[in-house]
């Protein structure tokens, strides 16, 4: 894996998003992995200033979200469906039937987890797929586990999940579960972003980079990936020596 340490996280966000725009300048049709949750706004903010600009156009790039919390209805204010909407797509070009967005509220979960792999499949695989990283390690919401996940699932989120979480339900009513892409989806992706910011990732970050590779921390899988790069701020990087 390769490690990119700035100084701040909009930096970070910065070289993410170039590496993204460069991405879909070479393939307008490029298929990206996108994650939802603080770290991310920098990147989607400078992809918007870069489709502003002129840079380039999204309107053949396809998308998959990484997760959906279960049984929360897209249009809900903390849905990731919402998020992404607001964050990103209604402000690009980005053609509405080319982004996927899992549904949490679909009746039979285990169709829905099959029907996105499947997309994922035929459209390709994922060119680039960004990710965050939890507090206890987890991406996407792969959380920390005795084996590492494969396809798409249902998972049960973690207590350390909703402690970090619980602020984006202002009543309080956080879903316990989720639908993820799987850790075997992830690494699959041709080139993965892993982008941490700020001191409380520190301690995931050292154990993903120096630890063991072990599904107790499921980003650490990605020191077996041919093409993961870690962009991190100073504060994410803190515990990392060299
Ligand atoms: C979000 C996701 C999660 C987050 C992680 C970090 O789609 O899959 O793995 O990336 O929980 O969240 P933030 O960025 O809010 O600290």
């Amino acid at each position: 894996m390769e490690i990119r340490i700035f100084d701040t996280p909009e930096e970070a966000g910065k070289a993410a998003a170039d590496i993204i725009v460069e991405t879909v300048v070479a393939n307008p049709a490029a298929v990206l992995g996108l994650a939802t949750g603080a770290t991310p706004l920098p990147v989607y903010r400078e992809m918007i200033r870069r489709y502003e600009k002129g840079d380039v156009t999204f309107s053949k790039t396809v998308t998959f979200n990484l997760d959906e919390y279960s049984s929360l209805p897209r249009k809900a204010e903390s849905s990731y469906y919402t998020f992404m909407w607001s964050n990103l797509f209604s402000r690009i070009d980005i053609d509405g039937d080319n982004v996927h967005i899992l549904d949490g509220c679909a009746p039979d979960k285990a169709a829905e987890c099959a029907r996105f792999d499947g997309m994922i499949e035929e459209a390709g695989g994922v060119d680039v797929q960004l990710l965050g990283i939890g507090t206890n390690g987890h991406i996407g919401f792969n959380e920390p586990a005795d084996e590492f996940t494969g396809g798409t699932f249902e998972v049960k989120l973690s207590q350390s999940t909703r402690d970090s979480n619980i602020k984006y339900f202002a009543d309080g009513n956080m879903p316990e579960y989720a639908l993820t892409i799987g850790i075997g989806t992830i690494m699959k992706a041709k080139k993965i972003l892993l982008m941490a910011t700020g001191e409380s990732k520190a301690k995931a970050i050292y154990a993903a980079v120096k630890g063991e590779v072990t599904p107790r921390c499921p980003a650490s899988v990605l020191q077996n990936h041919p093409d993961a790069v870690f962009l991190l701020d100073k504060a994410a990087a803190k515990l990392l020596e060299d």
